[in-house]
């Protein structure tokens, strides 16, 4: 049995994980910096930063007790080495190479973006590649065909926005605090989704690609008319959203040929609308539909944990000098689409 160390800490949660071979969570713990970050109504780099370096190593030693483990009980040590904030993608990396270089492990520098592609796999052994992956969170928004471990194509991607923080903006607007999405889905329940007009940017487009901005806009819009329920923009702006989503997700479905499954991983996998929509998709493609549990699919260390091993199993380390990335894209090969800020 091989044990892989897992660490996070390219946003704004301190995070390590013990993770076997045989898809068992030893132990996790995850620090949230929520609270720091309430304040601006958005993630501060610095801020974060030096949260993750006064975490970090206790938070590694807990993990550790957790599981009644010793550093020289584990075969290898991974950590998230881009993309995301690099402030605190350094303190993690770093942190990683000198337990490496203390413990003479093998040091595995995963990108984060793999860690959410692979975590399916953690959650259910049966998943094979290739399969068709929808990356949704607030810095991501990806529809990608995994191959493989490292071997990835990118079929679409956002022109603007990421969903979730296209979830987050309208939250912002509709007053419901940070982060947004969680509770613009709760007050969603409460809406009628006809209500409102709102655009479906890119729906039908040959590209699966996405934007966001323009939806986003015309929330703030319908907020400022002041013609409209809170609950029913919340409930018009997400069925908005998911009929983008699916509509996109069709495509590239069209476009990736065969594959195993329908994946979705990312904070935004657990709305429950968007996974209900998601899983009558995959059905009418006769697909299985995959999301991990929830716990998985917003950031984690576990997920890094596991691309490690999956590293580890091949036989792939990573040099004591290898970088941290602010940019790492899955697919270097993927064109860079037309728009405004393309995210990772
Ligand atoms: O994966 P994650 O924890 O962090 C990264 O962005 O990488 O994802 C967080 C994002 C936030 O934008 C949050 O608002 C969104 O996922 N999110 C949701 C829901 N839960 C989290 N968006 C819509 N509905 C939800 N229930
Ligand atoms: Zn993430």
């Amino acid at each position: 049995m091989s044990i892989v160390l897992g660490i996070e800490s390219s946003c704004d949660e301190t995070a390590a994980a013990l993770v076997t071979d045989g898809r068992v969570i030893l132990a996790q713990r995850i620090a949230s910096q929520d609270e720091a970050h309430r304040p601006y109504g958005g993630v501060v780099p610095e801020i974060a930063a030096r949260a993750h370096a006064e975490r970090i190593a206790p938070l590694i030693e807990a993990t550790l007790a957790d599981a009644g483990m010793t550093l020289d009980q584990v075969d290898a040590i991974a950590a998230t080495a881009g993309p995301g904030l690099i402030g605190g993608v350094m303190v993690g990396l770093v942190t990683a190479k000198a337990l490496a270089m203390a413990t003479d492990k093998p040091l595995i520098a995963v990108n984060h973006l793999e860690g959410h592609a692979l975590s399916p796999r953690l959650a259910d052994a049966s998943l094979e590649y290739p399969y068709l992956l929808l990356l949704v969170s607030g810095g991501h928004c990806q529809i990608l065909l995994v191959e493989g471990v490292g071997r990835f194509r990118r079929i679409g991607t956002t022109i603007d926005d990421a969903l979730g923080e296209a979830f987050d903006k309208s939250a912002k607007v509709l007053g419901l605090g940070y982060p947004g999405g969680p509770a613009l889905e709760r007050l969603a329940l409460q809406g009628d989704a006809r209500k409102v007009p709102l655009p479906r940017p890119l729906k039908g487009s040959e590209e699966p690609h996405f934007s966001f901005a323009g939806l986003k806009s015309a929330v703030l819009r319908a907020k400022q008319s002041g013609e409209y329920a809170d609950a029913d923009i919340a409930a018009s702006f997400q069925q908005a959203a998911i009929d983008c989503l699916i509509d996109r997700t069709r495509r590239a479905l069209a476009k990736a040929g065969p594959v195993n499954a329908l994946v979705v991983a990312g904070g935004v996998a657990a709305n429950k609308a968007i996974r209900g929509a998601l899983e009558t998709l995959a059905e009418a493609h006769s697909l299985p539909f995959i999301a991990p549990p929830l716990a998985l699919c917003t950031d984690n260390a576990a997920m890094i944990a596991w691309a490690g091993v999956e590293r580890f199993e091949r036989g792939q380390s990573d040099p004591l000098d290898v970088a941290a990335r602010p940019r790492w894209p899955l697919d270097p090969e993927a064109e860079t689409v037309r728009g405004a800020g393309v995210k990772a």
